[in-house]
């Protein structure tokens, strides 16, 4: 459906990546992934087999206990504090619920971050950047003003659409875009999500999803986690034609949580 992957580049590759907490129990058992460059990758499994785990590493908010990650070509344990701050920029990120700052309008909160890092830009150029972001996402200009308690809840997913893009992404995360929302409002997000990979050639979306068959319509490639490792991952049509039981149980019916 999107357009093909290039296997050869990889935006993200995990290798024997492995995370305690306690020094006793593994959430993170050995994780090897690639996820291609320019594609729209799901992470997948069960609740509490890691994905969110996984995210906040590449994230640079978890360090691994042992293994590697390498995001957009570079090695994040070579990143200090600083470094991983500043490497941030290259990442935009839609968490749950958008996480809007509930003081600030629309128009503010995607201006937030353009404020943060691109400090050589006048006012009128980041509140002209952060208003094309929020057209951009479907966003009327007499809304720019309004608080997010004030706007609907499909307005509020899109305005944390337009903060995660306001500095141009490589990489594009999404955690759980559709949990807790209404099968409408479920729809217009995964199109949302699709469009705007669609819009932005080159652009790596990485989607943390329960949403079993949202994720197999509008992914073109899906990593499935098991127990802490990586148990398939593939283009979609891998996972109808694998002989693996558990994740033939897996698909067809579809997750438990
Ligand atoms: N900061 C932490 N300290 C201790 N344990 C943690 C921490 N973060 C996550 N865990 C544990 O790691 C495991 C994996 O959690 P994670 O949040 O990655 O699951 P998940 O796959 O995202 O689940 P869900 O689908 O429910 O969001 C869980 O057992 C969780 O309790
Ligand atoms: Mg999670």
């Amino acid at each position: 459906m999107s357009q093909p992957v290039n296997e050869l580049e990889n935006a993200i590759v995990i290798s024997d990546l492995k995370k305690t907490f306690n020094q006793v129990d593994y959430v993170l058992q050995g994780i090897d992934l690639k996820i291609p460059k320019g594609s729209l990758t799901a992470i997948i499994g069960f609740s509490g087999t890691g994905k969110s785990v996984i995210l906040k590493h590449i994230l640079g908010l978890y360090q691994p206990t042992s293994g590697s990650i390498e995001v957009l070509g570079r090695d994040l344990s070579q990143l200090d504090a600083d470094g991983m701050t500043e490497f941030r920029k290259n990442f935009g990120v839609l968490f749950q619920g958008a996480a809007l700052f509930d003081d600030m309008s629309v128009l503010e909160n995607v201006c937030f971050p353009i404020l943060e890092h691109q400090k050589n830009l006048t006012e009128a150029e980041i509140i002209d950047r952060a208003g094309k972001k929020l057209v951009q996402v479907g966003l009327n200009e007499k809304d720019f003003q309004k608080l997010p308690s004030q706007i609907s809840g499909g307005m509020q997913k899109r305005t944390g659409l337009a903060r995660a893009l306001a500095l141009d992404p490589e990489i594009l995360f999404y955690d759980e875009p559709t949990t807790g929302l209404d099968p409408i409002l479920t729809e217009m997000v995964d199109d949302l999500i699709v469009e705007t990979h669609r819009h932005r050639p080159g652009i790596t979306s990485v989607m943390v999803s329960h949403d079993l068959a949202a994720s197999f319509r509008i992914a073109d490639f899906v990593v499935m986690l098991h127990a802490g490792r990586v148990l398939l991952s593939g283009v979609p049509n891998v996972f109808f034609k694998t002989d693996n039981e558990l994740v033939k149980t897996f698909v067809t019916k579809g997750m438990r949580i």
